[in-house]
């Protein structure tokens, strides 16, 4: 991973500042892209001299092509891009109390999960294909989730993303891969991170209670998996979607 160039989304906080930190390690550049722009400039300065923060919206397609062309254009070259930037907006369908409707997932957060959580994937990786067509090859790895095979209550968005992210790597392997770009997915059980504060307690425990493993994910437990499918030992995997989730079940 010696002086690669690696992009990571939602590279802040989190998964995304563990697998920032994780190829930084191996000596690659790391490039962060983040709404978030205290906690970016943070982790970019713990990343090494080659390290750089952007504040970029992945749901803007404008932000983020100035992105990747600013990239391309001080370092040359994309070997990797770790689309992990995702938000959670949870909600039911429908509630219902004593017969009558109690509430709903609004269209608002449907669409917002949607614009970051699916289409960022698409804006980030429309950018950065071509780039690593010309160069002859690179990665692109996705962050679903559990969720996203399973299912999950209370998040329809956040699965229809998620799902739709395993669909998207399916098919950028069967196109891409003629160039040399592999893409996979990494789906993670629950992991300690902020994005789970939103959640209850209860939920979490029980989430523990289904696993094996017996305990949440660590952000470097999933980093490593993002590690390993960029690496030259995942040469001949690509359009797979691999779980790092201590063995859970996602129940009713
Ligand atoms: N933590 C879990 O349990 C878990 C489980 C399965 C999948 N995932 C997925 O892993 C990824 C990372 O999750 P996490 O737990 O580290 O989340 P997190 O909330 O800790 O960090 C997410 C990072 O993404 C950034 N971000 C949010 N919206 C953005 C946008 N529009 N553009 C750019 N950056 C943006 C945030 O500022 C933050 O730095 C997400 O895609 C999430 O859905 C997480």
């Amino acid at each position: 991973m010696k002086d690669k160039v690696v992009l990571v989304t939602g590279g802040a906080a989190g998964i995304g500042k563990a697998t920032a930190l994780r190829f930084a390690e191996a000596g690659a550049k790391v490039i962060i892209g983040d709404v978030n722009e205290t906690a970016g400039q943070e982790t970019a300065a713990q990343l090494g001299p080659d390290a750089a923060f952007y504040k970029v919206n992945v749901a803007d397609r404008q932000e983020v092509q100035a992105w990747i062309d600013d990239v391309v254009g001080r370092y040359g070259r994309v070997d990797v891009l770790v689309n992990n930037a995702g938000i959670l907006r949870d909600g039911q369908l429908v509630k219902f109390k004593e017969g009558a409707l109690a509430g709903q997932m609004s269209e608002a957060d449907f669409d917002l999960v949607i614009s970051v959580n699916l289409k960022g994937v698409f804006n980030c990786s429309q950018a950065v294909a071509p780039v690593m067509i010309k160069q002859g090859g690179g990665v692109i790895l996705n962050a679903t989730s559990v969720v996203g095979l399973d299912g999950n209550f209370g998040q329809t968005n956040y699965v229809a993303t998620k799902s739709g992210v395993i669909g998207m790597t399916k098919v950028w392997a069967r196109e891409l891969g003629r160039y040399g770009v592999r893409v996979n997915a990494v789906a993670p059980g629950f992991t300690a991170t902020e994005i789970l504060a939103s959640m209850p307690q209860k939920i979490i425990d029980g989430m523990k209670a289904r696993t094996p493993l017996g305990r949440l994910g660590e952000p470097r437990d999933i980093a490593n998996a993002y590690f390993f499918l960029a690496s030259d030992e995942a040469a001949f995997i690509t359009g797979e979607t691999l779980r790092v989730d201590g063995g859970i079940v996602v129940g009713t």
